[in-house]
């Protein structure tokens, strides 16, 4: 008896543990590896296509860590700023980001690519061996919102990692803590 009523609570148990699970999962609560696809939306609609495409500003003028270190890192207000003091104006995502900007704040931008703890990545080197964002991203410069393109999945990395004419480290502790 007071076994089928243990074995009962621990069914119960792992049953509500999957299904919080399932739902984190299916709500994007959870976003690490295999988010191929994933594209969430931004506290301000900040468009690359716009910027990036028909603007043609650089990559590197925004993400300044990209060719130097592990971060590509997402700009503060003050590179949007060294336009929008005096662009659009009128623009109410402009004076959103105007009044963060005066107030010293920053804007809370949804990360897309999302890698799990285990894995360690690292911008420069790929730059300084002249891969291009698009072969991890895709063409972003056409993206009003930025979508995660690549499976980003251990398969992904290792098989570029493969190829002769990379020269790239394949043992285990290149890409793992
Ligand atoms: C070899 C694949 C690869 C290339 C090439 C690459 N990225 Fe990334 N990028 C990633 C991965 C993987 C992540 C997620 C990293 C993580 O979760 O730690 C990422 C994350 C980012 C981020 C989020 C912030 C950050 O620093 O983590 C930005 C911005 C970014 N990349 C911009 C760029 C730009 C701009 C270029 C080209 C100049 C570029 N990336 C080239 C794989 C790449
Ligand atoms: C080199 C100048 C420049 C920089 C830097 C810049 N922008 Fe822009 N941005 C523009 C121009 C030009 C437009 C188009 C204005 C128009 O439609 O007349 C624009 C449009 C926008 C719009 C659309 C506004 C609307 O309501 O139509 C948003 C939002 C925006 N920018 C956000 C940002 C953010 C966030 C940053 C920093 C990450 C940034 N911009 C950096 C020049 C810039
Ligand atoms: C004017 C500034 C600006 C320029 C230029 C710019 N970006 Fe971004 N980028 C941002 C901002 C702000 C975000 C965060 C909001 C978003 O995801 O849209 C971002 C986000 C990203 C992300 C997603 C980061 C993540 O969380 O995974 C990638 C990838 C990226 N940019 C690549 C590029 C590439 C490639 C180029 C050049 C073709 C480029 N960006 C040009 C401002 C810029
Ligand atoms: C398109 C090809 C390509 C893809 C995709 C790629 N890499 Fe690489 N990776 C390289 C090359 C090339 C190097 C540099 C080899 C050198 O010159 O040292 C490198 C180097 C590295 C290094 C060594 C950095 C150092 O400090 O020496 C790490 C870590 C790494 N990659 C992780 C990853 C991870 C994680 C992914 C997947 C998210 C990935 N790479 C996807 C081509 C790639
Ligand atoms: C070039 C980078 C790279 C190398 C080298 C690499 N891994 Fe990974 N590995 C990843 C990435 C990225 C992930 C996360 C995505 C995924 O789960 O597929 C991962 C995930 C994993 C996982 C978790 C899988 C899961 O289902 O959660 C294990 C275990 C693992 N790697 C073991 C290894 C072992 C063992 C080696 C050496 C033989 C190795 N990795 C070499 C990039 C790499």
């Amino acid at each position: 008896m007071a076994k089928k009523i243990v074995g009962a609570v621990v069914v119960f148990g792992l049953l509500g543990g999957l299904s919080v699970f399932i739902w984190a999962l299916t709500n994007n609560k959870i976003v690490i590896g295999y988010n191929k696809g994933y594209e969430p939306d931004q506290p301000i609609p900040y468009s690359h296509k716009q910027h990036a495409g028909q603007l043609q500003i650089n990559c590197k003028y925004c993400h300044t860590g990209v060719d130097k270190s592990r971060h590509a890192s997402v700009p503060p207000l003050n590179i949007c700023m060294n336009c929008h003091l005096v662009v659009k104006t009128d623009s109410p995502h402009i004076q959103k980001l105007t009044e963060a900007y005066n107030s010293g704040k920053s804007i809370a931008w949804n990360k897309v690519n999302l890698l799990p703890d285990h894995v360690k990545f690292n911008h420069a080197p790929h730059i300084k061996a002249g891969k291009d964002c698009t072969v991890c991203h895709g063409n972003v410069a056409e993206m009003e919102k930025v979508k995660q393109v690549q499976s980003l999945s251990m398969g992904f990395c290792v098989n570029c990692h493969r190829e002769k004419e990379n020269h790239a480290p394949i043992n285990c502790s290149t890409c793992h803590y």
